[in-house]
């Protein structure tokens, strides 16, 4: 008897077995999950992690793969955004908008022509396992969209990726720092 019910166990175990794998959570998942401490829920991970079809965020592997992804994806954001400034700063100067909104522009394109150099060196430090220094670029980036509001003087003359890169630099922030609290 105990025979005879030996191959539905195993099958018993093997669907099992499948059913866990099927629901079984990714890296990515995992690491979006821990970030409440830094207010980043995982909607909004994973909404920032995800939104470049070119870098399928749930292809990285474990949780450092993560942290590089998202280093990589704050540089790239970083650059288009620097990229939307100087075209909103040139048609600043083509439609003679007010002397200070220019030099707001000027200045906040020097913040984000400054943050393309340190998130690109971050994302190859955090890419070789070296959290510390990166850490601290993106802790930095993260206040460039409201000083760009503020020097601006006027939000509606900043590009809405000025915006959108808050979101990106907040969640890779917190990714980061959430590897170095692990130690
Ligand atoms: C930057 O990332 C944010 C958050 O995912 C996104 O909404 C925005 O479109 C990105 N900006 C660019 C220029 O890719
Ligand atoms: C806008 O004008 C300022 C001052 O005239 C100039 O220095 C700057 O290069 C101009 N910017 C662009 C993007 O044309």
């Amino acid at each position: 008897m105990a025979s005879s019910m030996l191959p539905a166990l195993l099958l018993f175990v093997a669907f099992t077995a499948a059913g866990i794998a099927a629901a079984e959570t990714t890296p990515l998942d995992e690491v979006c999950g821990q970030l409440g401490g830094f207010y980043v829920t995982p909607e909004l991970c994973a909404s920032a992690l995800c939104s470049d079809p070119t870098s399928p965020c749930r292809a990285a592997g474990d949780a450092p793969a993560v942290a590089a992804l998202a280093v990589r994806l704050a540089a790239r954001n970083a650059t288009a955004t620097k990229a939307s400034v100087e075209a909103a700063l040139s048609s600043s100067n083509a439609t003679f908008a007010g002397a200070e909104v220019t030099k707001g522009l000027q200045a906040c394109l020097e913040l984000y022509a400054g943050a393309v150099t340190a998130l690109q060196w971050a994302a190859a430090s955090v890419a070789a396992g070296q959290y510390r220094g990166a850490r601290e670029v993106l802790q930095a980036a993260e206040y460039i969209p409201a000083g760009c509001n503020g020097m601006a003087g006027d939000v509606a003359a900043l590009p809405k990726e000025n915006g959108g890169f808050s979101y990106m630099a907040m969640v890779a922030h917190a990714v980061v720092a959430s590897r170095i609290r692990d130690y």
